[in-house]
């Protein structure tokens, strides 16, 4: 019910669309209700007594019906077709801004196949709610009410005769509506599972070739694409009976009526034309009872799809701004880690009791085993997490009292896994500051070692490649995502394992360009080859969550702990200091 208030909360702002819209659809029925009236006249005078005059006042009656039904059928449509479509426009824009803002956490439980299907085919069903849904209920409420109160006026003796098919008929709908909902519910989830597996297909279609595995992918999804079927087919057979049964029931109203009614014509009771235009009422109420089931059934996949939709828009982010906070400008790079501790999950501690400084200009290494979690540390200075004990500061800040916007400006990051969008390469390196010239990608380009690769192309930085980079190699895109954090030219630049895909070559010249662009700046910088660290200020080694040993490259060599030991497996020779 909730879920339904809210729904028709949305047409507020719309109301009198919507009430213009319901006032066409009172109008409508009040000319649907005329034209019995007519025909009544027809019989029971033109034909009966034969009064030919009226003939033609009736049929232009009849055409000047038909004419002002077409036009407020039109306007009852059009009205409330507009207010839904900019209801739905709205919402569209709402989820997609909402999304943007989800923190790290809620995309790392929620598939993204679930997302799309949700932003797309559980809108469309709340869209098929708002204007078919609604104009069918209102007017067939409008309707219902109209239709038996002229009945009752007519002649109430077979008006409550025609009524005893009601129950019949509510119950049917009824019965219905309690089995068509879990069938619908079912069919939006599977759907939902369909569209995930699609999705994850689709993005992992290279590893499933090279793995030879697309008969299973494609069995994986003949079996959902089955029990979707399955699921469709029970709605469809729900349907295939509930048409005919309802039709089968009004026929049960019509004989009724004919059987009692054609007595009372005989002996003079009623009417003939009333006796017809009694008919043409009832059936002007079956549509209506026909339509009510269907609409049932819309309101409760809506209602479905309405939970779906708000679950995401009633996600807060975790990671937001509070009241109050700072907004920092530009920070100097003074970072703080003081006994952070953190779990992903709540139960798998993933930092522990993690304290380190680095200060403006230092040039910080991490280093440690796979899934010790030096990605989660750095990322975690740009807040896409908090902790769960202890605080992360910057420049003296706690990190939850500066707006995000001011911390993340100041962070150049590159990820582990580059990302990079289908849009050209310049584009690409713009992508945090949009408003660079041509110089400035280029000079960035350069510090990155891509420039040269970059001019090499046909097309230059205007050359596009495609979704994720496609048709560029690992180190290439990771080199441009170097370039993009160096244009961003932030106090805080984070390099996640940036030389994985480079060869040392490549490395060394890097390295080196990077030392003009980086001075005075806060460097973190994750890496698996040690050689390269030996001037770092600062070297964390991690292990299973903790720095388990702190210091510059000659005092951990010094020091004969893991450090000494890896990067003699590293180097195939004895540690030694010099
Ligand atoms: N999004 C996540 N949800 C749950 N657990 C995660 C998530 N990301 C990482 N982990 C877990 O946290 C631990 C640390 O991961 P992290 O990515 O920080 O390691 P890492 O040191 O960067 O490893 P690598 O050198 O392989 O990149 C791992 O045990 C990993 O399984
Ligand atoms: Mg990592």
């Amino acid at each position: 019910m909730e879920v339904l208030k809210r729904l028709l909360k949305m047409l507020i702002p719309y109301r009198f669309v919507v009430m213009g819209s319901f006032m066409s659809a009172l109008l409508v029925m009040v000319l649907n209700i005329a034209v019995p009236q007519l025909i009544r006249i027809v019989i029971d005078r033109v034909i009966m007594l034969e009064e030919l005059h009226l003939l033609q006042f009736v049929t232009s009656g009849i055409i000047a019906i038909a004419l002002f039904k077409a036009l407020f059928t039109f306007l009852q449509r059009y009205s409330i077709d507009y207010a839904s479509q900019r209801i739905i426009y709205d919402l569209r824009n709402n989820l997609y801004s909402h999304l943007q803002y989800l923190s790290f956490s809620y995309y790392n439980r929620m598939p993204t196949g679930q997302l799309m299907s949700r932003a797309t085919s559980d809108v469309e069903t709340l869209r098929r709610f708002l204007d078919f849904g609604i104009i069918h209920f209102l007017q067939g409420i409008i309707t219902i009410i109209g239709v038996l109160s002229i009945m009752f006026y007519m002649n109430a003796f077979l008006a409550a005769v025609s009524l005893a098919i009601l129950p019949f008929l509510t119950i049917t709908i009824y019965q219905f509506g309690k089995k068509v909902k879990p069938a619908y519910t079912d069919i939006q989830k599977q759907l939902a599972s369909l569209t995930s597996v699609l999705q994850e297909n689709l993005s992992g279609i290279r590893l499933v070739q090279a793995f030879t595995q697309e008969n299973r992918e494609r069995d994986k999804f003949f079996s959902k694409n089955k029990d979707l079927f399955d699921r469709n087919i029970f709605a469809v057979r729900l349907w295939s009976f509930y048409f005919p049964y309802m039709n089968f029931i009004s026929g049960l109203g019509t004989a009724l009526i004919f059987w009692l009614g054609g007595r009372a014509v005989i002996l003079g009771q009623l009417q003939l034309g009333e006796l017809v235009a009694f008919n043409s009422y009832l059936l002007l109420l079956v549509m209506p009872l026909r339509m009510l089931g269907w609409v049932i059934s819309l309101i409760q996949r809506s209602i479905s799809s309405g939970e779906r939709i708000f679950e995401i828009l009633d996600s807060e982010p975790e990671v937001k701004d509070y009241p109050g906070a700072l907004d920092l400008g530009k920070v100097e790079g003074h970072v703080e880690f003081r006994n952070v501790n953190f779990s992903y999950d709540g139960e798998k501690e993933v930092l522990k009791n993690i304290s380190f400084t680095a200060e403006p200009g230092d040039f910080v290494a991490i280093v440690g085993s796979t899934g010790s979690g030096k990605s989660t540390l750095v990322e975690m200075i740009s807040r896409f997490y908090d902790p769960d004990e202890g605080k992360i500061l910057l420049d003296g800040y706690d990190l939850r009292d500066i707006t995000l916007n001011s911390l993340r400006s100041n962070i150049g990051m590159v990820f582990q896994d580059t990302f990079l969008f289908s849009a050209s390469l310049a584009e690409n390196i713009a992508y945090g500051t949009p408003g660079a010239s041509r110089e400035e990608i280029m000079e960035a380009a350069k510090g990155a070692q891509i420039h040269d690769f970059i001019e090499s192309l046909p097309e230059g930085y205007d050359t596009e490649i495609g979704e994720r980079g496609l048709g560029l190699s690992g180190g290439q895109k990771q080199r441009i995502a170097i370039a993009r954090a160096l244009l961003f030219n932030p106090a805080i630049l984070i390099l996640d394992d940036f030389t994985a895909n480079v060869d040392y070559k490549t490395e060394f010249l890097i390295r080196r360009a990077l030392k003009n662009l980086i001075r005075g700046k806060t460097v973190f910088l994750i890496a698996q080859r040690l050689s390269s660290l030996k001037n770092a200020d600062r070297i964390l080694v991690m292990e299973d969550g903790r720095i388990v040993e702190k210091g510059t490259h000659k005092e951990l060599l010094l020091a004969r702990g893991l450090y000494a030991e890896i990067y003699k497996m590293q180097c195939g020779e004895e540690p030694t200091a010099s």
